[in-house]
């Protein structure tokens, strides 16, 4: 199984980090969240030594953010399943996304979709059932949105967890645009990076997943039609899981929106 790693190039290999990220939060002494499957197909897979530079040996911070982000995601989607008639998921992107097993059993459907060669993968590490199916499709060939099942659009939650910041800004608007025209009142929830996340362009570039967009603030969402109901910066979320010297450093870099907007969490409905 080890061997898949190493089909995977450019954006797809960067579904390892999160992975990691939920596997090493099973280590803490009061995790946010249970995920047996992340340990299990980590150690199946095994890890690519050269996201080291992404995720280095000993450095907490991405591990944190990581488990911050899925547990503020799953969040959104238990309330979307708890308030809706038939609730309907759809990771966008989903790498190896494990949300399905730990939170999605009371939804109508849930559904995965991603790149070919990431939905081969999950293939062989996860079952599909009428409940929980795959996606095999880039977000951008817009036929995956004729195979989503017939219910009224407010049923329908699309997460972009750590999509949308590898896609150009013009690729963004025009899937916004056609979203909003196809599911009017559904529910997006995503993730965009700020301005002060260009600094880590180099690094992602080295490993070929290049970022290309980044926002000013919110208002750069609204002007592309969509309406804001919450938004949530990652560095003020969970305090209490950054050492006390992170702690005082992000709530005092917190209060510059430029460092605030770094890296956003927005519930936004089509
Ligand atoms: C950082 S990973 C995030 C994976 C997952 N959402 C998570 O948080 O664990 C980015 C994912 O986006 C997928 N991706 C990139 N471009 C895509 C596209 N055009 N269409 C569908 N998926 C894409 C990659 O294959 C990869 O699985």
């Amino acid at each position: 199984m080890s061997e898949k790693v190493n089909e995977l190039n450019g954006v797809p290999r960067t579904l390892l980090l999160p992975l990691r990220g939920r596997a090493d939060e099973q280590a803490h002494p009061h995790p946010l969240f249970q995920d047996p499957l992340a340990v299990e197909w980590l150690k199946l897979l095994g890890w690519d030594r050269e996201l080291d530079a992404l995720y280095p040996q000993g450095s907490k911070a991405f591990s944190i953010v990581a488990a911050i982000r899925t547990y503020h995601h799953d969040q959104i989607a238990s309330c979307h399943i708890a308030n809706h008639s038939h609730p309907v998921v759809v990771e966008l992107g989903a790498g190896l996304s494990s949300r399905f097993h730990r939170i999605g059993k009371n939804a109508y459907r849930w559904l995965e979709l991603d790149l070919p060669v990431v939905t081969e993968l999950r293939c062989k590490l996860d079952t599909q059932t009428q409940q929980h199916q795959f996606i095999s499709s880039s977000v951008l060939d817009f036929d995956w949105m004729d195979t989503l099942p017939n219910v009224a659009p407010e049923n329908i939650l699309f997460i972009a967890e750590g999509l949308l910041m590898y896609l150009e800004v013009n690729e963004v608007q025009q899937l916004i645009s056609v979203m909003r025209s196809r599911f009017p009142g559904a529910t997006l929830d995503l993730e965009v990076l700020g301005l002060s996340t260009k600094i880590y362009n180099k690094i992602f570039a080295q490993i070929g997943a290049p970022l290309k967009w980044f926002v000013k603030n919110q208002e750069d969402l609204t002007s592309m039609g969509l309406q804001v109901v919450n938004a949530w910066s990652m560095y003020q979320l969970h305090l209490e899981r950054w050492p006390w010297y992170w702690k005082l450093l992000l709530r005092f870099l917190t209060q510059f929106s430029y460092f605030r907007n770094a890296y956003l969490i927005i519930e936004t409905k089509l």
